[in-house]
């Protein structure tokens, strides 16, 4: 390629061009769904795109500014104290980790914790206890931890670090999960809307927690990479407002910032925004139902689900044919773009940025692929339970030694050095530190046979591991 190509941005610009209807992140919905003066501010963006502004009492001071917008924050979410993050709801997380852990400390954490929170475990040479959440055969979904292993697992620990919810909505009982005497951590990546209605799941917030990280960006309408903290024990307040400088940038994002300040007086400002959107979800499920071959995910059976989100859409079309890939790529071919596929389902993310002719194109796509395919059930729907590997060092003990790289297939019985992470969700199928298993090499060798990216590693193709 030429130096004057720009094929990052000539990606942007064609995506826009398709006109693909988003049900993914981020939550405005490219511009659909955003505050009316942000929409208005947003031509001017480049000149807005500054690293100062003036306090009308403090002058060249945009920590007072910063202050007084997370001020209304904290108060819409009543919270001690609220933080804007500029690097998602990963610089929350790594900024808990090091206000709360050390060297050998140990966190209780489920199994399908974020990467992030690996990130936070690198830094701080914690060590983590992992809980399995349960799995769903039939879906071949893991859906929260159940309170009793939680609670089994969960003595002497410094920490836990709690996922509320999980990236499919799913809720656990995080009011009988929070222990005593350790700080209570959230990874509430997507759950920044449960504070604005009574029919979503209660937030974090509400329970006896010491902190929650919440990707605004994800389903309510700021920026991508804009998130915010909010924290609820005042004594924990300077700590992580420590943490947070030695992490955050010392240029921060003002256009970031200005987006987390409109989302949230958005959300202020329309009380009963998600209340009727969950009214126009309940009856799209309804529609959605009715078509022969679709199965939509819900709570029966699944004691160990308190709560879910209901503008997490879950479908699998496996009676009629298709795998959850397979169902992704008819819908990108009828101009629908789902959040994510996994083997058997599709999940879609809506938010209050879609409009109705949106949900209807959705159901319409739905239709039209359902009358098209031949009702021959899928069999390509295998599970995918989290393989039990034995930790033999500290993710940062592991991270930080030099190894050396080799064939997948040639690593049974040797220590990983680096993460392996099918993404979409993110969520590492080996911790850096963890003996390989001839299980999880088939494992990885079977998503990749999906085409599904694996992240984390060195080796691009997934072919080869660093291990020692
Ligand atoms: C459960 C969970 N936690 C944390 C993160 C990290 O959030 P961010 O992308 O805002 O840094 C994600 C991102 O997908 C996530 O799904």
């Amino acid at each position: 390629m030429r130096q004057n190509e720009t094929p990052f941005l000539d990606a942007v610009l064609n995506y826009i061009k398709k006109g693909i209807i988003p049900f993914h992140t981020p939550g405005h919905i490219q511009g659909r769904g955003v505050n009316r003066k942000f929409l208005e501010f947003w031509p001017k963006a480049l000149a807005g795109d500054l690293a100062e502004v003036e306090h009308p009492k403090s002058h060249h001071d945009y920590d007072a500014v910063r202050k007084e917008a997370e001020d209304l924050l904290a108060e819409l979410y009543g919270a001690k104290r609220s933080f804007f993050l500029c690097n998602g709801t990963t610089e929350g997380i790594q900024a808990l980790c090091l206000a709360f852990l050390k060297e050998n400390s140990t966190v209780l954490l489920p199994r399908n914790a974020h990467r992030s929170i690996v990130g936070g475990l690198i830094l701080t040479g914690a060590k983590p206890r992992w809980v399995y959440p349960r799995v769903d055969q039939s879906w071949g979904m893991a859906t929260v931890v159940d309170t009793e292993t939680w609670l089994e697992e969960s003595r002497g620990v410094d920490a836990a670090f709690h996922l509320y919810p999980n990236y499919f909505g799913m809720c656990q009982d995080l009011e009988n999960q929070v222990l005593d005497n350790v700080p209570n951590l959230v990874d509430e990546a997507h759950g920044p809307h449960f504070q604005f209605s009574d029919r979503l799941p209660p937030c974090a917030l509400e329970y006896n927690i010491t902190a929650a990280v919440q990707s605004t960006h994800k389903i309510l309408s700021s920026l991508t990479q804009s998130s915010w903290m909010h924290v609820k024990i005042e004594t924990a307040v300077l700590k992580i407002e420590k943490a947070l400088s030695i992490i955050e940038s010392t240029s921060p994002n003002f256009l970031l910032w200005a987006s987390l300040d409109a989302a949230r007086a958005l959300e202020a400002e329309n009380p009963k925004r998600f209340d009727d959107l969950i009214e126009r979800v309940n009856n799209l499920k309804a529609e959605i139902k009715q078509i022969e071959g679709l199965k939509i995910f819900e709570l029966d059976g699944h004691e160990e689900i308190k709560a879910i989100d209901p503008l997490k859409l879950i479908i699998s079309a496996t009676d009629l044919g298709l795998n959850g890939f397979e169902l992704k790529d008819e819908l990108r071919l009828r101009g629908i773009m789902p959040e994510l596929a996994e083997t058997g389902w599709v999940l879609f993310i809506i938010t209050p940025s879609h409009q109705k002719q949106e949900l209807d194109s959705l159901k319409q796509a739905l239709e039209d692929i359902a009358r098209g395919m031949n009702k021959v059930k899928s069999s390509n729907h295998k599970f995918t339970d989290y393989p039990r590997l034995k930790a033999r060092l500290t993710p940062k003990e592991a991270f930080f030694s030099a190894g050396e790289s080799k064939d997948l297939t040639k690593t049974n019985g040797l220590i990983a050095t680096e993460m392996v992470v099918p993404y979409p969700p993110g969520i590492p199928l080996v911790m850096p530190g963890e003996e390989i298993t001839k299980e999880v090499i088939e494992l990885i060798q079977y998503y990749q046979s999906l085409g599904w990216f694996i992240r984390g590693l060195e080796d691009k193709t997934a072919k080869k591991i660093r291990v020692l």
